[in-house]
């Protein structure tokens, strides 16, 4: 399915297996010849970055395309974390509070343009902009998508407790999100209210991920692989983070990105205490109820269903 391939993390799992182990002095997870030589290739790999002080921004640009109720504020936290730990000086909560953040570089407190993040949605057109910046190793960019049905109910749900008061969920839709009408209609009139802006959304998701298909410096991930198990977080998260920076971070570096980001894990949320997590998904109970009633939409779930045969959700 994906077209990234699997074989350089081989060597990052057993890593953190070894390290992990080896820290509180128990056993270790995997052979000990194994975990000898991970530790023998990431005093290699140190004393090449020592000699190197540039800092993985400073040679490619790295973009974050997400979109609106598709697991951006996950994918938004995920970045600042793993940015953070290499080091860079940021504050998205800052900058990305009162809408959608397009340009990180506010974020930056050192002025790196270098890393964008669009955590509202991501258009064709914002592909060809992040085009302008030129680093010697180019850009690599990470698309998320979720399945559109899925996306159009949580910005139902989401609108309908009282989030997103009166955003336009799209901002090349003229209208906002009615409220405080929204917070009093049921399932099916919010949808129809709320699915013109969706489409528009779910439209230039589409398009985006049809320009990328064959683009190897874009990755395309799933909400979906994130979301389902803690292995299957640290799988996407560590492919994802081997896209990116490839040879321009160290083994410890991967490590210490992939510690801080582990309690963006929704599966991890109890033992980490990241309550915070909870807070920003919706209520079970509106999601199953507005989706069979999605479902008995005739016009709107058909055009559902176009999105996501288009995306590979049907
Ligand atoms: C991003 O923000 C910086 C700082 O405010 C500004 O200089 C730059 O022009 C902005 N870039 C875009 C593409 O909006
Ligand atoms: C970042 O840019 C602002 C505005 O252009 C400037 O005032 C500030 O000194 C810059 N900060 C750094 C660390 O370069
Ligand atoms: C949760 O959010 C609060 C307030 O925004 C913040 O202070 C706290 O550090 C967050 N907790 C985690 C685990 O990120
Ligand atoms: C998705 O984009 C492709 C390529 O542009 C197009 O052929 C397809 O009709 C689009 N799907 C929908 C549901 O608009």
């Amino acid at each position: 399915m994906s077209r990234f391939m699997l074989w350089p993390l081989l060597w990052i799992l057993p890593l953190i297996l070894c390290t992990a182990t080896s820290e509180d002095g128990s056993a270790p997870a995997s052979e000990p010849e194994e975990c000898e030589l991970q530790r023998l290739s990431m005093l290699q790999a140190r004393s090449v970055l020592s000699s190197s002080p540039r800092l993985p921004w400073d040679d490619r640009v790295f973009v974050f395309g997400t979109y609106h109720k598709g697991g951006s504020t996950m994918m938004v936290n995920i970045v600042e974390r793993a940015f953070k730990a290499l080091g860079a000086d940021m504050d998205v909560d800052s900058c990305f509070r009162g809408g959608f953040l397009k340009n990180i570089t506010e974020c930056m407190r050192n002025n790196v343009t270098s890393i964008r993040l669009f955590t509202g949605f991501f258009c064709p057109r914002d592909l060809e902009e992040t085009k302008a910046i030129q680093k010697p190793r180019g850009a690599r960019t990470v698309m998320e998508i979720r399945d559109p049905r899925d996306m159009m109910v949580s910005a139902y749900c989401f609108a309908k407790s009282g989030g997103d008061y009166g955003v336009q969920i799209f901002p090349l839709h003229a209208e906002k999100i009615p409220f405080p009408e929204i917070l009093t209609m049921g399932p099916a009139e919010g949808l129809r209210v709320i699915s013109q802006q969706m489409f528009g959304l779910l439209d230039c998701m589409n398009r985006s991920q049809q320009k990328v298909r064959d683009d190897p410096d874009v990755l395309v991930v799933r909400y979906e692989d994130f979301a389902r198990s803690s292995r299957d977080f640290d799988k996407r998260v560590l492919q994802m983070f081997h896209f990116l920076f490839e040879d321009l971070v160290s083994p410890a570096q991967y490590r210490d990105m992939w510690e801080a980001v582990k309690v963006e894990d929704l599966n991890r949320q109890e033992e980490s205490g990241n309550t915070n997590i909870t807070e920003h998904t919706n209520d079970d109970e509106c999601m199953r109820r507005s989706t069979a009633v999605l479902r008995a939409l005739p016009d709107i779930n058909a055009k559902v269903r176009d999105f996501q045969r288009s995306l590979g959700y049907a």
